[in-house]
Order: C-alpha cells, then sequence, then structure tokens
C-alpha cells in the first residue's frame, strides 16, 4: 500500500520515527512528507533513512513530478502523526500553502490524523469546530491519549502510542495487521460498543474513598481490540490511570452512580450494540458522605473510631439485563466480568456459573483474583461462559495478555452480534 505519512511540528514527531517504521517493516512504500516545523524537531535525513525515499516539505522541490498533486492522488493513505493544532486549522480550512496541505486536498483515501498538542489547545473552541468539520468531511481524527505532555503538565493531548495509530490507520483502510490469534478483519465495521474499565471509588469525605485494585488494563484491551476491528467505541473509565487507546471515545466517572448514569444513558441512546462490563464496580457505597474531613479525634481523649454505615450500589449489569426485557428495543449483548478468588463454597468455575445465571447477561468472563493475581498484571487466565454452553464448552484463554484475551472475547462475540 502507498502511504504519505505527514508529520507536523510538535515535539511528537519523534514519535512518528517509530510509526514509519511499523509501516516499512509491515512492507508498505511510505512516502515522509513534513512541514517546515517538523523538520525543526526531526531532520530530512532521518526520514530519508528511514523510508529509504527523498523527503521535501515544499511544493518547489522536483517540480517536474508535480509532486504536490501526485502524491495524494496515488497514495491508497495518507496519515498524519502528529497533526499540530495548526495542521488541523489549515486543513479544516482548505489551505495549501506547502507539501504536506496541498497532499491533504488532493488525496481520495482514507486520511487518519492523530493530533497531539498541549490540553489547552485541544480543547479550545477553534480546534474543537476544526476537528468536528473535518470528521464531518469524512477524516478519521484518532482521540489523543491523556497523559504526561511536554514538561510536567498532563491531560488530554498526547500522541497516542506508534502500535495505536498504526492499527488504527490500517482499520480506516479497512485493513488489519491481523496480531496472533486475531480473525485479521474489521468485523465490528459499524457496530457501537460500550466497555466499562477500571475500579469506582466511593467517597467517605473530600479526601477518602473505598475503592478496589482493578487497574483498567482489560477493560482497556477490550475497547482498544474493538476500535482496531472497526467499532465506534465508548470507553466509561473510572479511575484508570491509563493512557486512552486509539479510536475511542473516553468518558471519565468516579463512583458506581456515576458509571450506571453514563451506560444506561448511552444505551437508552439506542444504537449501543455491545455492553462490556469490565469495571470492579463497589457493590455498596457509604450511606453518608462528610462534606468536611472525617476527624482522627473528637476531642482531648476521644479514642473511639467511626462506624462506616453502607446502603448497596445499584447492579448496574443486572439493571441493564432487566430493561432490556422490558423495552424489547434495540438488544445489546451483554458482557459481564466475574472476579472470583474460589471459597468454601465452590471454585472459581462453579461460582461463575451461578453469576451468570443470576446476572442473565449474554457471556461472563470469569478469571481468578488474588493479591498477585490479574489486578494490574499484563497476563491472565480467563473461562468464557455462555447460558447454553455445558461445562465442556467453556472456552479457557491463557495465561496470556490482556490484548489476547480481548481479542478472543470479540472472537467469540462478534459473529454472534445480530
Ligand atoms: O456481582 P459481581 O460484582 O461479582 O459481578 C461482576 C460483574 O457485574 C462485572 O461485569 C461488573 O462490572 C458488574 N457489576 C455491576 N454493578 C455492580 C457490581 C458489578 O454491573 N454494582
Amino acid at each position: 500500500m502507498r502511504v504519505v505519512l505527514g508529520v507536523s511540528g510538535g515535539i511528537a514527531a519523534y514519535k512518528a520515527c517509530s510509526v514509519l517504521r511499523l509501516l516499512t517493516e509491515a512492507g508498505h512504500e511510505v512516502t515522509v512528507v513534513p512541514t517546515r516545523a517538523a523538520l525543526r524537531f526531526v531532520g530530512a535525513p532521518t526520514w530519508e533513512a528511514l523510508s529509504g525515499r527523498p523527503v521535501s516539505a515544499e511544493v518547489w522541490d522536483d517540480v517536474p513530478q508535480v509532486p504536490h498533486v501526485r502524491l495524494g492522488q496515488q497514495a491508497d493513505l495518507v496519515l498524519v502523526a502528529p497533526a499540530t493544532a495548526d495542521l488541523l486549522a489549515r486543513a479544516a480550512h482548505g489551505l495549501a500553502d506547502d507539501l504536506l496541505t496541498s497532499t491533504l486536498l488532493t488525496a481520495r483515501c482514507p486520511v487518519v490524523l492523530a493530533p497531539a498538542m498541549h490540553t489547552e489547545m485541544w480543547t479550545h473552541p477553534a480546534t474543537v469546530d476544526n476537528v468536528r468539520t473535518l470528521r464531518d468531511r469524512g477524516v478519521h481524527v484518532i482521540e489523543p491519549a491523556s497523559g504526561r505532555l511536554t514538561g510536567a503538565d498532563t491531560g488530554p493531548g498526547r500522541l497516542p502510542e506508534p502500535e495505536e495509530i498504526v492499527e488504527a490507520a490500517l482499520a480506516a483502510v479497512g485493513r488489519s495487521p491481523a496480531p496472533t490469534g486475531a480473525t485479521g478483519d474489521v468485523d465490528l465495521a459499524g457496530r457501537h460498543v460500550v466497555v466499562t474499565a477500571g475500579g469506582t471509588r466511593e467517597p467517605l469525605d473530600p479526601v477518602r474513598f473505598l475503592g478496589n485494585r482493578s487497574s483498567g488494563k482489560q477493560g482497556y484491551a477490550v475497547a482498544a481490540e474493538a476500535a482496531r476491528r472497526g467499532a465506534r467505541v465508548t470507553l466509561v473509565s473510572a479511575n484508570a490511570q491509563l493512557a486512552a487507546p486509539a479510536g475511542c471515545d473516553v468518558v471519565d466517572v468516579q463512583t458506581a452512580l456515576d458509571l450506571e448514569r453514563a451506560v444506561t444513558g448511552l444505551v437508552q441512546e439506542g444504537d449501543v450494540d455491545a455492553v462490556v462490563m469490565a469495571a470492579a464496580v463497589a457493590d455498596f457505597r457509604p450511606a453518608h458522605y462528610a462534606e468536611a474531613k472525617i476527624k482522627k479525634t473528637h476531642g482531648a481523649g476521644d479514642e473511639s473510631a467511626p462506624t462506616i454505615e453502607l446502603v448497596r450500589n445499584p447492579d448496574i449489569l443486572a439493571g441493564l439485563v432487566r430493561r432490556r426485557d422490558e423495552t424489547g428495543g434495540r438488544d445489546p449483548y451483554l458482557v459481564g466480568f466475574a472476579a472470583e478468588t474460589g471459597d468454601g463454597t465452590g471454585d472459581v468455575l462453579s461460582l461463575a456459573r451461578a453469576k451468570l445465571e443470576r446476572k442473565g447477561c449474554d457471556l461472563l468472563v470469569a478469571n481468578e483474583v488474588g493479591a498477585d493475581k490479574t489486578f494490574g498484571q499484563d497476563h491472565t487466565t480467563v473461562h468464557l461462559l455462555d447460558p447454553g454452553a455445558d461445562e465442556d464448552e467453556v472456552v479457557t484463554v491463557g495465561p496470556a495478555t490482556k490484548a489476547h484475551v480481548a481479542e478472543a472475547i470479540w472472537d467469540h462475540v462478534a459473529p454472534l452480534l445480530p
């Protein structure tokens, strides 16, 4: 495939070297088109050496070849990473004052932009409008990740990891990088999936909360895999300290009630094909929230400890099952997760089977948890249980990476979506 890799002038330009490597190693013919500003961060010899092709930012070089028209016309994919606020503005307004923006105007292939900039620039109404304009025209604008920006500040605006950019770009042209175990096609194209991830925090006072040890890694992997397979993904993230996966809309929540509002709101919009409840949702929350920090002592000699009264949180997954039965509307396929340690009443699988029956969801992903198992780790072992399956039909995946488990989940679910 002929790829034009545009690079605009931000510090993240150095990451485009890895994007270029990934594309050339996958056998694509890549022409790098930097802007003048990008060349102040990474010089032309680097791009030429890595791509094996000449590099120019100008329309005045190699004029007989008419590069400002030819590059865009002949490309199968134009990917710009990083795309700065300035590049987005020039692209949205159809300017053609250098080779990259001219190429964007002549390209008739999929165009994928991976923005990177400071949070203030990303959230400025001018940039928001430009991104909307570009998306309305069919340009794929990848959501930037959240995390460390230049210097000490953090927030949305970070360039996603090179692997994620390449995956999103190849998905846009209907090609899969086909990692091991994947079906290799874009079998979730046209689907909207909602994935919850992380662990809820139930506040006691302005500084304390009841929480759990979920890192969000599994839910993020499930969301990233769905995006790679072409789905529109809304990731409802509860307190996960992770970079947003490429191509996912992230909705941040804190408590179980926030998460319930976010998920049920999305489902009620009526276009959700699947909900994957990977988040660890607190079953209980403090009955009372103290507006001021709870004090250790209440006076000289008062060494008593407070008692925390808890109330039950709604079971969000069970609520989705119930409402589906009530409305008979668009039926999202519902996936629950079970984190089991096993106890005196049964092993992990039998507890999971009982939970599947109680919850009434379409698939239960059961994993064994413990202080050093699963939580925060990159590897896990899960069992996929669906209501119709016999004991011997339970699919066990792992020990495997959470990315591989995510693939196995979508391999199972994608063919079952109506
Ligand atoms: O009952 P248990 O918490 O073990 O069930 C886990 C599954 O149920 C997970 O998919 C979790 O996201 C979901 N859940 C929920 N609402 C709760 C508790 C858990 O939807 N209050």
